[in-house]
């Protein structure tokens, strides 16, 4: 497979339509160190979390290619693209997406568990995800326990109990107070620093894009300056 030294993204000329055939973005090109933040702000419906999908494999391009850790995403079959989600990337999800039969614990140990580690080990990765986010106390809890505040922390940990290189968050301080708001930024931003994870933040707030060190705009012709 193709390696790149420079950069753990890598995003080329990416363009996207949608089922209908109108034309959501092109010309999209990003490139992201080890280790670095990169803001992408832009209305409500520019495609930012469509984006997203793509750069994890979860949806195809028109156009365009996504580079991961060296590795070609685009045109790579579905098992592969599946793996290389697994092991390089984690994503919180806009709408949390936790599983609501399983614990905090079990949601946790899940993505550790489908990236082959025993059950055991899994639970003990999952409980000090949970412990790093501060919840330590509630991994048998389920979600309808907890807050949403507390739901945004649950999945920022199980996005990074696995160490993925590429954190892809989108609005992870979206419907919360300024509070939480500035805890849940505090936390991606040690937990960046501490295991060297590169970030793509997608968000409407000015305060949570000051945490990167790049602010870029997605529109119909690429990412610009905003
Ligand atoms: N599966 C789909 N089928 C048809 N249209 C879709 C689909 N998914 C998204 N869209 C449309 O694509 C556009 C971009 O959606 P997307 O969710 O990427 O925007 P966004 O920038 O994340 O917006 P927001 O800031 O509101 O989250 C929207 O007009 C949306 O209605
Ligand atoms: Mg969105």
């Amino acid at each position: 497979m193709r390696r790149y030294t420079s950069g753990m993204l890598r995003v080329d000329h990416l363009s996207k339509s949608l089922p209908q055939g109108r034309r959501l973005f092109e010309n999209v090109d990003l490139r992201l160190g080890t280790g670095e933040c990169v803001a992408i702000l832009g209305e409500s419906g520019a495609g930012k979390s469509t984006l997203l999908n793509l750069i994890a494999g979860l949806d195809h391009a028109d156009a365009g290619t996504i580079d991961i850790d060296g590795v070609r995403l685009t045109g790579l079959p579905e098992r592969e693209r599946t793996q290389l989600r697994r092991y390089k990337i984690g994503f919180v999800f806009q709408a949390f997406h936790l599983l609501p039969h399983l614990t905090l614990e079990e949601n946790v140990a899940l993505t550790l568990i489908l990236t082959q580690h025993k059950t055991h080990d899994a639970r003990q990765a999952a409980r000090k995800a949970l412990d790093e986010v501060g919840l330590g106390d509630r991994t048998r809890d389920y979600p309808r326990q907890i807050s949403g505040g507390e739901m945004q922390r649950v999945a920022i940990a199980r996005a990074l109990a696995h160490h993925p290189v590429l954190l892809l968050a989108d609005e992870p301080t979206g419907n919360l107070d300024a509070g939480n708001a500035a805890r849940v930024l505090q936390l991606m931003q040690s937990l960046m620093h501490t295991h060297g994870t590169a970030t793509v933040l997608v968000t409407h707030s000015a305060t949570t894009a000051a945490i990167a060190d790049r602010r870029l705009r997605l529109t119909e012709g690429g990412l610009v300056s905003p």
